[in-house]
């Protein structure tokens, strides 16, 4: 199983749903792989925003090895599952998607708890420190949510 997380700049909210992704399929041993992009280009290259890297460092969580990059549509093959933050990301993704098997992977990743309520996981990215911590919260249950959801269907 291979999980892309998708966001706008691939600095805030997607390099957190990684870190969390990746640090529960290490807990529970489950042999998966997680990536994470951007719908932009902007930050190519950068570090997680550094609120991003505090949030995950106080839940024991280390992002400082990830480095922005930009979604393309090779990606659409390679991942079974692309878990985006919000609908313009949805938008974006869709857009690159040339079959239905590749819209398929497509899904809000907030859907895994709160299934058909189409909740958003809200940019962070010019709000205070307490929007990083809520966005925590959110991709948390998400990736748990997933987990539950796909752990015993390989
Ligand atoms: P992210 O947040 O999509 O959660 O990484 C953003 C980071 C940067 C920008 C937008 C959103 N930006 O426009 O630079």
């Amino acid at each position: 199983m291979k999980i892309l997380m998708v966001c706008l700049g691939n600095i805030c909210r997607s390099p957190l749903a990684e870190g969390i992704m990746q640090d529960k399929i290490d807990q529970y041993a489950l042999g998966w792989t997680t990536d994470s992009a951007g719908t932009g280009g902007w930050h190519s290259g950068e570090l997680p925003d550094p609120r991003s890297i505090a949030t995950a460092r106080d839940h024991g969580i280390d992002i400082r090895h990830q480095r922005a990059r930009q979604i393309t549509r090779r990606d659409l093959d390679e991942f079974d599952h692309i878990l985006v933050m919000d609908a313009s990301n949805y938008q974006n993704v869709l857009e690159l998607a040339q079959n239905d098997q590749q819209r398929q992977k497509v899904e809000l990743i907030r859907n895994f708890a709160q299934p058909g309520h189409n909740l958003q996981v809200p940019d962070p990215y010019y709000g205070g420190n307490d929007g990083f911590e809520r966005v925590f919260d959110m991709l948390d249950e998400a990736c748990e949510a997933f987990i539950r959801q796909y752990r015993n269907a390989e």
